[in-house]
C-alpha cells in the first residue's frame, strides 16, 4: 500500500508574467489565484469542458449539448466521492481564466509498483484565450503531479490534444504504448483513413 502524505499546499497567486498579460480583453491586471473547485463550480468547469471541446473540434453543438449535462452529473457524482479534485485558476475579480480535472480513475491490479487500483487522470484542461501563455495550465498540471507524488502513485496519465501536447512534454509527459481500434466512424463519414481517428479524452 502507497505511503499516504500531506497533499502539497497550494500557492495562494500566481504572478503573471509582466508583459505577458496584454489580451483583447485587458485580462489578467492582477495576481492570479489557484485554488480547489467546489460544487458551487460546477458550472464553471462544465463551461470550460466544453470549451475544451470546441477547440479541438469535430462535434456537433447538439452533442456538446447533451455532453454538458452528462458530464455535470458525473462530475458532481465523482467530486461527492473524492475522485474529482478540480483545480481552478481565478482573477481578482474571481473571474475563472483556467482550470482542470485530477480525476481518480479505476484501475486494473498490475503487479509492482502499479499495483493500486486506481490512477490520476488529468482532463479537462482549458485556459480561457485572454490567459493563454501565462503558464496557468503548467501551473494547474504541476500541482496535479505534486498531489500525485505526495500520495505515492507512481504514475499519472492524460490523453493530450494538439494544443495540449507541449504543455505536458514541457513538463516531461511522454507518450506510452497505447493501442486504439474505432469501432464507429464519425458522424458524416463513411470511412475513416487510418490514424486520422480522434483520441479519446
Ligand atoms: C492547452 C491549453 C490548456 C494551454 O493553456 P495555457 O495556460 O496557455 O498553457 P501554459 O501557459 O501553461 O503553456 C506552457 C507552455 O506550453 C507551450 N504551449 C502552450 N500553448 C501552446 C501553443 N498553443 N502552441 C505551442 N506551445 C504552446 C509553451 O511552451 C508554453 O510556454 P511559453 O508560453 O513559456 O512558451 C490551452 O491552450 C487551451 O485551453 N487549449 C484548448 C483546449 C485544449 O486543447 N486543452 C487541452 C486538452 S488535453
Amino acid at each position: 500500500m502507497a505511503r499516504r502524505a500531506a497533499p502539497p499546499a497550494l500557492p495562494r497567486a500566481v504572478p503573471v508574467r509582466p508583459g505577458r498579460t496584454g489580451s483583447a480583453r485587458g485580462e489578467a491586471r492582477g495576481p492570479i489565484t489557484l485554488r480547489r473547485a467546489t460544487i458551487a463550480d460546477l458550472p464553471v468547469l462544465v463551461r470550460h469542458r466544453r470549451g475544451m471541446w470546441e477547440e479541438i473540434g469535430g462535434r456537433t453543438a447538439r452533442d456538446l449539448d447533451r455532453a454538458d449535462g452528462v458530464y455535470r452529473r458525473w462530475a458532481r457524482r465523482e467530486m461527492a466521492g473524492g475522485k474529482f479534485l478540480g483545480l481552478l485558476a481565478v482573477d481578482p475579480i474571481g473571474r475563472a481564466a483556467a482550470s482542470g480535472v485530477l480525476w481518480i480513475a479505476p484501475a486494473h491490479p498490475r503487479p509492482g509498483r502499479f499495483a493500486r487500483l486506481t490512477t490520476p487522470t488529468i482532463m479537462s484542461m482549458y485556459t480561457d484565450p485572454a490567459f493563454r501563455r501565462l503558464g496557468l495550465a503548467s501551473r494547474i498540471v504541476t500541482w496535479m503531479v505534486a498531489w500525485a507524488r505526495a500520495r505515492g502513485y507512481a504514475r499519472i496519465y492524460l490523453n493530450a490534444s494538439t494544443m495540449g501536447r507541449p504543455v505536458y512534454a514541457k513538463l516531461g509527459f511522454v507518450s506510452g504504448n497505447e493501442m486504439r481500434l474505432d469501432l464507429q466512424a464519425p458522424r458524416g463519414r463513411r470511412s475513416v483513413a487510418a490514424g486520422t481517428g480522434r483520441r479519446r479524452r
